[in-house]
């Protein structure tokens, strides 16, 4: 890997999200966060929300006081719903859990922030509320 690819592949500036979801880089695999939540909800009523970072195709972040995944954050569309904190060392991997309601057909995303590689966001998922 030469360092002009290196520099490439992430940015500490810039949101990062992966461009091409079909040929993800290894670094997307490892820093993306990939929500969990139910395609359908009812108005108000509480369900179950999951954020986790790494693990795509087995590719795990790593875990070390030199280099984690210090934080992600919810959205419901624009609106920040919560923000997890990680330990290094101290989490078993990167997983958030939330329960969350709404009151009406939203977009969740998710970022995560690691100390190395920047902040980067997934995929939104839909969540139809009837
Ligand atoms: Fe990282």
């Amino acid at each position: 890997v030469s360092v002009l690819s290196a520099v490439k592949e992430f940015s500490l500036t810039e949101l990062n999200m992966p461009k091409d979801w079909k040929n993800l880089t290894g670094m997307a695999k490892k820093h993306v966060p990939i929500i969990e939540a139910p395609a359908k909800v009812k108005a108000k009523e509480p369900f179950t929300v999951k954020v986790k970072v790494g693990g795509i195709d087995g590719v795990e972040h790593p875990n070390t006081l030199g280099h984690w995944i210090n934080w992600v954050e919810l959205y419901a569309g624009e609106r920040p719903v919560s923000r997890v904190e990680f330990e290094p060392e101290m989490c078993d991997g990167y997983v958030a859990t939330l329960s969350i309601s709404l009151n009406e057909t939203t977009t969740l995303r998710a970022r995560e922030f690691c100390n190395l590689h920047g902040v980067w966001e997934g995929k939104g998922i839909k969540v139809i509320v009837e």
